[in-house]
């Protein structure tokens, strides 16, 4: 008895003490909002401004997500380096600017992209219908499609088809996501930050199949005696370079790049570095 009314006076007690706090909580935010609206303003434009001013216009920045071998992978778990780096490369030599390059997950580089933070995305990126009416996309420069990761005994998936009903695992965001996800009767779809993720819970049999792109795909499994890589009938799709809608500068130059290193055998150069000799 004497507990149940202490219970009851404690539960009283942080009712009003939780709903103080909310109030307390709505008070302040409100009061800062309203009182000092105009000095928030100011502030946000002196930010604004002093981002343009340190925006170096000797700089041109790359967005990527550097979990792509041999796209854009860290050499040594340090400098990201890869096919896209050394195409990146030469678009900024082009305009005679210095490459930064900026690391971030795949599924927030068309928001970086549009909110200035970078000045095009070079990151095995798949110029889709659906991404077209974010971005503005280069002339394309790799040819790829998705592929399916299973474990090498595995006899129950071959084809695309034999995804359903299984649980399957793919980088949040790209285009095995997108495919995955809107294929019906998956059991589940397991969104990963990254392939390699994707590609370890196949190994400890939390999923039983990845689906990703063929490259990284085969670099994934390289050397991997417990898996096996199905190249199984896909859509194909295009790799290419995205800029903010309307940033003719930038997308002109990455396409006279383009242009220019497959003219000069640069392209092939590089091709041969990451993909050894064309087949
Ligand atoms: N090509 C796929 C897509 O556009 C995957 C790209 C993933 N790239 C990366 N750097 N992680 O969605």
């Amino acid at each position: 008895m004497k507990n149940n009314k202490l219970l009851k006076a404690l539960s009283i007690v942080s009712v009003s003490v939780l709903s103080l706090g909310m109030f307390a909580g709505c008070g302040t935010s409100n009061s800062t909002s309203e009182v000092t609206s105009n000095e928030v303003d100011t502030n946000q434009e002196e930010v604004k401004d002093n981002n343009t001013n340190v925006k170096d216009d000797n700089v041109i920045i790359m967005g990527t997500n550097a979990e792509f071998e041999p796209f854009e992978y860290r050499e040594n778990g340090m400098d990201i380096v890869g096919f896209d780096v050394e195409i990146a490369e030469k678009v900024a030599e082009k305009m005679g600017k210095e490459l930064v390059i900026e690391d971030m997950a795949f599924d927030s580089l068309i928001m970086a992209l549009n909110s200035d933070k970078i000045d095009f995305i070079a990151a095995g990126m798949t110029a889709t219908d659906e991404r077209r009416t974010q971005v503005d996309f280069s002339e394309s420069y790799f040819h790829s499609k998705q592929m399916i990761i299973v474990k090498a005994d595995d006899t129950s998936i071959t084809t695309a088809d034999d995804l359903v009903g299984k649980n399957v695992g793919v980088q949040l965001g790209t285009t095995g996501d997108l495919f995955v996800s809107a294929t019906e009767g998956i059991a589940s779809v397991a969104q990963f930050q990254t392939g390699t993720q994707a590609v370890m819970d196949l190994k400890n049999g939390k999923v039983d199949a990845v689906v990703i792109d063929a490259e990284p795909a085969k670099k994934m499994t390289e050397g991997q005696s417990d898996l096996k890589l199905l190249d199984a009938p896909f859509v194909e799709e295009e790799y290419a370079i995205a800029v903010k809608k309307g940033n003719d500068e930038v997308l002109q130059a990455i396409n006279e790049t383009l242009t220019d290193i497959q003219a000069n055998g640069t392209y092939d150069e590089i091709y041969a570095k990451y993909f050894g000799t064309a087949e």
